[in-house]
């Protein structure tokens, strides 16, 4: 059965159960402050839930675009990615846990649904806990279907009780899990709670949403209860397609035989399995995000971009192939598979994207492993006999600043015969998580760290260019990412068309006109709300809103932001003001080059 297929199974299935489909969401949540990326098929309609919004219809199905990345170090098994398409159907308020079963148990097992076989399909339950009572109801409805007392489990709060994020939406759930045999089996001892691939999950058939989650141990009823359902097309491809791995099926592998086809050898080690399966899994992600308008950044989303394609940069190397020279038949390859479902994906100006941070990371990259040839030569034969042993901290810091992930060291050190040593490079790493707040700057933040007095004037000019481009443009413009290196800075916004150059001199006219000013930069600190009612441009709103103080900047009355600087005292500082190119960088996102000539 190709995904195309099973995708038609699927809606087809809900739709005849009067189920509305509502399309896929953009990958980038709006409005949520616990998310970042769309996770699940349930996080964009979360409202409805609440009962804070009301759905077009109370049945509603999707097949929705998600980007997960907990589990990214998994990426590479034959089951975890980053990106991933989720099967969704809800009852908002409508039928409730008996009707949610009969469904899953109608398209999983019917000749028009999944056909599979009803002996090995086993059901999971919520086993009750101190604050929320065992799902004793759903076992009843599972029973009265068939399913023997012995393919029933019944598990406890981490595995069945879901919960959208810190706070929100959560409710007991049930899922389905399938059997694929011996073959799959981890030995003797396997048995459906073995996590070894057997017992392979493949529908979280019915989270109950009947609680609002206000903190770890603070449930409170939700005023009706509804059902959201989720499971991964890429996990019913590998069972549909009877393949052992999400990478062999359909919505994989011609990636994989892309990538596989420049490495010119007939078999591949484990090792370089699991690279070309984390180039394919990160690049997709990235393309996918691309197309929905993300760019990469030190910030947010524009940062988890930017991790996947310096990871599948680095992989590359392990692989001994170029990857900017395959970035173009990638994009085909998910065009092919992809475009008639998600028309964004075809978007040429993805691969610009891509190259554009391909360029920018491997000269750090290449800076990096310079550093590592030239620390290791100190080394060499040292070891006396044994293999010679690299400090920990070093490789730490050579990957927080140039982004050299370990196990590219790793296997650079060895060919020398050296080992890097786990214990000390774990304690830099603990010891830079304690200190960096909440992952926001991330490994990367250090290659972007200038000196203040090189900076600031670049800040400054980036806030009086916003403030100018809100006025030329309108209010469609919204900052999207900006990189400020001395020579220049650069600036990324939501606008939907190319600026014409008349547009072009204006803002620089503006900006210079404010500079000539001399006006003067005053930093001020107040709260998030006083900030807004002053009319301050706040990006990243939700990040701004936990805390209590804020920082803004003036500049005189033609601009207020939110910003952490460093800047100016006044403009008369600056210089020259100049857009120097203006180009786009994905779907409805334009980026502007600009620098500053001195006086
Ligand atoms: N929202 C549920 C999940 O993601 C269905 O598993």
């Amino acid at each position: 059965m190709t995904h195309t297929e099973i995708r038609k199974r699927f809606i087809e299935f809900f739709e005849k159960h009067n189920h509305q489909n509502i399309g896929s969401a953009n990958l980038v949540a709006k409005n949520d402050p616990t998310l970042l990326l769309v996770n699940s098929g349930m996080a964009p309609i979360k409202p409805y839930f609440t009962g804070e919004e009301k759905p077009p219809h109370p049945r509603l199905t999707n097949i929705q675009k998600c980007v997960r990345t907990e589990d990214i170090e998994c990426v590479g098994d034959p089951h975890h990615h980053t990106f991933f398409e989720m099967f969704g159907s809800w009852s908002i308020g409508d039928y409730g846990k008996k009707m949610a079963v009969e469904l899953a148990w109608e398209l999983l097992t019917s000749q028009e649904g999944f056909n599979l076989e009803p002996d090995k399909l086993y059901a999971t339950v919520f086993a009750g806990d101190d604050y929320i009572p065992a799902d004793t109801e759903t076992i009843s409805h599972w029973k009265s279907i068939g399913i023997p007392d012995e393919h029933i489990l019944k598990l406890p709060a981490s595995e069945n009780l879901w919960v959208s994020g810190p706070t929100g939406p959560c409710g007991p759930c049930t899922e389905v899990l399938y059997d694929r045999g011996v073959k799959y089996s981890c030995g003797i001892e396997c048995n459906p709670n073995c996590e070894c691939g057997r017992f392979y999950e493949i529908w979280n058939a019915g989270v109950f949403m009947q609680y609002n989650r206000k903190s770890e141990t603070e449930f409170e009823e939700l005023p009706f209860l509804s059902v959201d359902t989720g499971a991964g097309l890429e996990r019913f491809a590998a069972v549909l397609q009877s393949k052992e791995s999400n990478y062999e099926t359909d919505l994989f592998s011609p990636l994989i035989t892309e990538i596989t086809s420049t490495l010119n050898i007939d078999s591949l080690t484990t090792a370089q399995t699991r690279s070309v399966r984390i180039v394919a899994d990160h690049l997709r992600a990235a393309f996918f995000l691309i197309g929905d308008g993300v760019v990469p950044s030190n910030k947010r989303e524009g940062y988890i971009l930017r991790r996947l394609i310096r990871r599948a940069i680095t992989h590359q190397i392990f692989l001994k192939i170029k990857l900017e020279d395959l970035y173009e038949r990638l994009h085909q390859s998910i065009t092919n598979i992809y475009g008639s479902f998600y028309p964004e994906i075809k978007d040429q100006d993805i691969i610009a994207v891509l190259q554009n941070e391909h360029e920018n990371f491997l000269k750090t990259l290449k800076k990096g492993l310079g550093v590592l040839e030239a620390s290791l030569a100190t080394i060499v034969g040292q070891g006396k006999g044994k293999a010679a042993v690299f400090p920990g901290e070093i490789a730490f810091d050579i990957e927080a600043t140039y982004g050299v992930p370990l196990e590219t060291q790793k296997e650079i050190a060895e060919n020398h015969g050296i080992i890097i040593d786990k214990e000390s490079y774990q304690a830099a790493y603990k010891k830079h998580q304690d200190l960096s707040r909440k992952g926001a700057e991330g490994k990367f933040g250090k290659v972007q760290e200038y000196a203040n007095e090189e900076i600031a004037p670049l800040h400054t000019a980036t806030h009086l260019m916003h403030q100018a481009l809100t006025e030329v443009l309108g209010s469609q413009v919204k900052q999207a990412g900006q990189s400020l290196v001395p020579e220049r800075l650069r600036f990324d916004f939501t606008f939907d068309r190319k600026l014409d150059p008349k547009e072009i001199r204006k803002v620089e006219k503006i900006v210079n006109q404010q500079i000539q000013k001399g006006l003067s930069v005053t930093k001020v600190e107040t709260t998030f709300h006083e900030a807004v009612k002053q009319g301050a441009i706040a990006l990243f709103r939700d990040k701004y809103k936990e805390v209590d103080q804020v920082t803004m900047y003036k500049i005189n009355n033609f601009s207020k932001e939110l910003c952490g600087g460093p800047h100016v005292a006044n403009t008369s500082e600056l210089g020259y003001f100049k857009i120097i190119k203006e180009e786009s960088v994905g779907k409805g996102i334009r980026r502007i080059k600009a620098t500053l000539e001195k006086k």
